[in-house]
């Protein structure tokens, strides 16, 4: 057992982050529990690296919800199947193309089609949106559809999807298991094993804040991602949903998740690193923070309106509609306004041994 006599000081935990020390919890913890002043330059520490190795541009990816059916019972989740009265809704193939073309005539070089785990949307059904989408756009496609045979994941790659998210959400068997009631932490880390064999660039992530999540277990989540070879990272807060079992435990705090956007960027100085969706609901500057603390990626939300009101996985997810162009602009006006721009290309992930 890792006791806390084994951290070392954050000036020191700091300094090696920073010369690019292996990752290592005795660094890690102290960073991700950094307060006050330290948390401030912990911040900045990351943010001179995002510039440094990013540069100051923001990717744009245009989100779209495309089924909010469910077939899994993630206990943080307001989308698990026993969330019964929750409205489900599923986008046709046609509608789901029709967005992306949206997205793609706005400006938008991305495209992160995401969903629930829901069986309808089957291989053959995403494959036909997938070849769609890219005979008639010049959209990079991300998918996050979550876990699926490495057969289906061989196909939608086939049909040209270019990048997965698929968020590990903690590495510790016992937390996970304890979310997951249905879950299989080895199978799930399987999947990103298939996804990163079949060549798609690889989005991982955690949840800050679980009910019993040390900085120790953090610390293992980070150096986990690195060993995979991750090189998309999306963390945010763990918020509490009242439809859910975990309604009264007490989530996870935007400085936290700050902690974890920044210690990413120090550990994995190229990768793309978003500001999440839940930094946003915690704050309305909470995109800005994210930004100003080692990321360099935001996902508005393109799905529409009526459909975004009953895809809630957590309460507070704003829902502001960007659908159109203008809205495209008030985002680009919130980029600039922190002295970075909006990216022009694709956006794809760096890789130095290409
Ligand atoms: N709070 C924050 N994030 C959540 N997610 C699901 N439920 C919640 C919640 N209550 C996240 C999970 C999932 C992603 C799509 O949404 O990490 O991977
Ligand atoms: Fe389903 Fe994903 Fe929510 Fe789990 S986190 S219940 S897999 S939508």
């Amino acid at each position: 057992m890792r006791g806390l006599e084994e951290w070392l000081p954050f000036e020191d935990a700091l300094a090696t982050a920073v010369g690019r020390g292996s990752p290592d919890p005795t660094w890690l913890a102290p960073l991700l529990s950094a307060e006050g002043d330290d948390a401030q330059r912990l911040r900045e520490a990351a943010d001179g690296v995002r510039r440094r190795f990013v540069g100051y541009e923001v990717h744009l990816r245009a989100l779209v919800e495309i089924t909010s059916y469910c077939c899994r019972n993630c206990m943080y989740c307001g989308l698990r199947r026993d969330h019964t009265s929750q409205p489900r809704y599923r986008m046709s193939p046609s509608e789901v193309v029709a967005l992306a073309r949206q997205a793609a005539s706005i400006g938008y070089r991305t495209v992160v089609l995401q969903g629930g785990e829901d069986p309808c949307l089957d291989r053959e059904t995403v494959a036909r949106i997938l070849s769609d989408i890219k005979a008639s756009t010049d959209l990079a496609v991300t998918l996050s559809l979550g876990e699926r045979s490495y057969d289906t994941y061989a196909r939608w790659r086939e049909e040209g999807a270019d990048r997965y998210l698929l968020r590990i959400e903690t590495t510790d068997p016992a937390l996970f298991a304890s979310v997951h009631p249905d879950g299989n932490l080895r199978r799930r880390m399987q999947c990103l094993e298939d996804l990163k064999r079949l060549g798609y660039q690889l989005g991982t992530g955690v949840l800050v804040g679980l009910p019993g999540q040390t900085a120790l277990s953090t610390a293992d989540d980070v150096i986990w991602m690195r060993d995979l070879g991750a090189e998309m990272l999306g963390v945010g807060p763990f918020i509490p949903n009242p439809d859910t079992p975990l309604a009264d435990t007490p989530g996870g705090a935007l400085d936290q998740a700050l902690n974890l956007v920044a210690v990413l960027r120090l550990v994995f100085p190229n990768a793309h690193i978003p500001a999440t969706t839940a930094l946003g609901a915690l704050d309305p500057m909470g995109g800005e923070k994210g930004l100003k603390a080692g990321a360099n990626v935001l996902m508005p939300n393109l799905t529409p309106r009526t459909q975004r009101e009953s895809y809630a996985l957590y309460p507070g997810k704003p829902i502001v509609d960007i659908t159109s162009a203008t809205c495209r602009d008030a985002i680009v006006a919130r980029i600039e306004a922190i002295g970075r721009r909006v990216a022009a290309d694709h956006g794809h992930v760096h890789r130095l041994t290409e």
